[in-house]
């Protein structure tokens, strides 16, 4: 058994029990047994007013996740889980009515890219009434954009998606999906990718006043390490469809245990040096990341990890409490070794 499911289970048994509930996720998107899985035993929970944050290289499993307890993943994609649970609801047993009903209404999804989100040929409002659900008429859709400082977008809901700024759009819609239906859980997928820094500060800003206001739980993906730093609570990290540590911010920042988790901190660039290799990742191997075969017995990191040993090639490693986190890995907490571009080279 893992390790891992015994903190949540006394969470769980605890008079206030998680939000947003997850153990050993898998997610497969052909019914091909030999296929890596996309998300490979993910175990999470979250609390009422708790922000999770998400990160991990691209392809390592973090919308997959999100969109397995949206349960809006393809046909032909195979999703088991022990415990896949939204207050006590067991969300892989709901049939597609009452996850329509859940879906909007109690649980949220701030989409990436909010331009391809929206129509450009039918008028705003009318669009926005239709996501914010019945009982929300122009006039309530109006104040409460004015409650978030959008008075401009408000005077213009006879105006067109086109019309508004990229951040304006953003903050429009976590709007309307977070206040208009009030839901208890928000779903943020790199709510802020594609906005600049002004912007961006605005729709956090805007995450946590409604996280304060509303008591909502929020689970937040991004690629930003800043952005995760500022707005989280603890933070999960991904790797391989795996979460290889899950802590505290300021453990997670502050004393990274996992290899891959110091290596992607140290790939920041503020912390990046003159003549220190763009991809400190690339350790042992030239090869592009991602063709890095998984190896089939052992730990996913194996081939991309300086302190591999033996045992981390025969023996996958399963996530573990370690101080006050969970790590995944035989050998946490080493040191970096230093790298310089020569050393790469000749590896
Ligand atoms: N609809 C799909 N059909 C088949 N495979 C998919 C599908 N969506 C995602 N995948 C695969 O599942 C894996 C995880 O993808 P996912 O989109 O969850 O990653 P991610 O961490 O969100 O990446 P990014 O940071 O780039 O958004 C990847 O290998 C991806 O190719
Ligand atoms: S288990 Fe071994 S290979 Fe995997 S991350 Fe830890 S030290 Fe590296
Ligand atoms: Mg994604």
């Amino acid at each position: 058994m893992n390790p891992a499911v015994d903190a949540p289970e006394q969470a769980r048994q605890a008079p206030n029990p998680p939000l947003l509930d997850i153990r050993n996720l898998q997610v497969r998107y052909r019914h091909n047994p030999d296929a890596h899985a996309a998300v490979h035993d993910v175990s999470f929970s979250l609390r009422r007013g708790e922000i999770l944050g998400l990160v991990g290289e691209s392809g390592s499993g973090k919308s997959t996740v999100l969109n397995a307890v949206l349960r809006l993943l393809p046909d032909g994609c195979r999703l088991s889980a022990d415990r896949l649970e939204f207050e006590g609801i067991a969300l892989a047993e709901q049939n597609p009515e009452a996850m329509r009903a859940l879906r909007g209404r109690r649980m949220a999804l701030v989409p990436q890219r909010p331009m391809t989100s929206l129509s450009p040929v039918i008028p705003l409002g009318r669009q926005l009434r239709r996501l914010a659900g019945p009982g929300i008429d122009d006039a309530r859709l109006a104040e409460l954009l004015r409650q978030v400082g959008l008075q401009a977008v408000a005077e213009r809901l006879d105006g067109y998606s086109f019309q508004l700024s990229g951040g304006q759009l953003q903050r429009v819609l976590i709007t309307v999906s977070a206040l208009a239906a009030e839901p208890d859980l928000l779903l943020a997928d790199e709510p802020t990718t594609t906005l600049d820094t002004t912007v961006q500060a605005q729709v956090l800003r805007l995450l946590l006043e409604l996280r304060d206001r509303l008591g909502l739980g929020i689970v937040l993906v991004s690629h930003d390490l800043g952005v995760i730093a500022q707005t989280c609570d603890r933070v999960g990290v991904m790797h391989a469809g795996r979460i290889v540590e899950l802590a505290s911010v300021k453990d997670l920042f502050g004393d990274p245990q996992h290899p891959y988790t110091r290596r992607l901190l140290a790939s920041v660039p503020e912390r990046w040096e003159r003549g220190r290799p763009l991809l400190p990742d690339t350790h042992r191997h030239r090869a592009p990341l991602r063709l890095l075969p998984l190896s089939p017995t052992g730990c996913a990191y194996l081939q991309r990890c300086p302190h591999a040993s033996e045992r981390c090639g025969v023996e996958a490693p399963e996530l573990r409490p370690l101080k006050d986190a969970q790590v995944r890995c035989h050998h946490p907490g080493h040191a970096e070794p230093a790298t310089t571009g020569k050393a790469e080279e000749q590896a």
